[in-house]
């Protein structure tokens, strides 16, 4: 399956790495930027030899080369600054994606489309929108991100592997994320059992913060080596078929009490998108908290 990038920033230049590593077959990597996309592709070729790797990859400027593509991922976009929130950056990244998606709708309509640019629930949705692809084929990725951070930061507090840990993070990707004690497990045994409810708390707000944490570290640019593994856990269950549950920012049209909003949720994922949408049976308080979060997501999304 092609498999197309567009956006050669750090985020589409290391997902191109990890998919080329993954054997996830014919790569092509595409930026506006001059010779970016080119220079970044001849890198990753050059290292075939060494690595004893036969992946396929091609830089372009010409978005011509998406036609024919299985999965596009869209990274392009402006990136935070120390202090930015992910929301700031919309008026610019929106005007981007609408302008990829008229390319995306003329030379590629069967493809699946993963988006990553931020804010990303609500590029999701104009997305979406703007392409008018049945939404089991275009969903966003960071809620798996938010999770693989959030294990990691329960890996440290418990000792343990972060390989043991199914951590369970639904809602946007941003402040209003929601970290779910209950849903996560460490070797199978709900989180609620192992850390008392202040430290989870203190768990999940370090979640929340970890990507401007990054961002505010790095001093120009945002996170790139887990959001480019969250990116390639989702392409390789799409690829190869898992129908492995990843919560992704999906449109939903009635489940959990909503409409008409693309959020994190999640989500079986397979060679068709989405498979399925799993809802969660939250608690009252949890409900609480999800469709709070979603109605301020929904007031962003009526300013778009
Ligand atoms: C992050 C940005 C990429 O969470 O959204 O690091």
């Amino acid at each position: 399956m092609k498999i197309s990038l567009i956006g050669a920033g750090n985020v589409g230049g290391l997902t191109a790495m990890r998919l080329a590593q993954d054997n996830l077959d014919e790569i092509v990597l595409i930026d506006i930027a001059k010779g970016l996309a080119c220079g970044k592709a001849l890198d990753l070729e050059d290292a075939r030899a060494a690595l004893n790797l036969d992946y396929k990859i091609k830089g372009t400027e010409d978005f011509t080369n998406i036609k024919g593509s299985g999965i596009i991922i869209v990274t392009a976009g402006l990136a935070r600054k120390p202090g930015m929130t992910r929301e700031e950056l919309l008026k610019k990244n929106a005007e981007i994606t609408k302008c990829i998606c008229l390319e995306i709708k003329r030379l590629a309509p069967e493809a699946i489309v993963l988006v990553v640019t931020n804010p990303l629930d609500l590029i999701t949705y104009l997305a979406l929108k703007n392409l008018q692809f049945n939404p089991k084929k275009v969903f966003g990725v960071g809620a798996n991100l938010d999770a693989s951070r959030f294990a990691n930061l329960i890996a440290q507090e418990l000792k343990v592997s972060p390989t043991e840990i199914e951590a369970c993070v639904i809602g946007p990707h941003g402040e209003g994320m929601l970290p779910l004690a209950r849903f996560t497990k460490v070797k199978n045994e709900p989180l609620t059992k192992l850390i008392n409810s202040q430290k989870i708390q203190e768990l999940a707000q370090k979640t929340i913060e970890r990507g401007a944490e990054v961002v505010s570290l790095l001093g120009s640019g945002s996170a790139y080596f887990a959001p480019s593994a969250a990116i390639t856990e989702v392409v390789s269950s799409i690829v190869k078929d898992k129908k492995r549950t990843i919560a992704v920012c999906a449109y939903l049209n009635g489940e959990y009490g909503l409409k008409d909003i693309c959020v994190g949720v999640p989500c079986e994922i397979g060679k068709n998108g989405i498979e399925r949408i799993i809802e969660l049976d939250l608690n009252s308080e949890e409900k609480a908290l999800f469709l709070k979060t979603a109605s301020n997501l929904k007031n962003n999304l009526t300013a778009l």
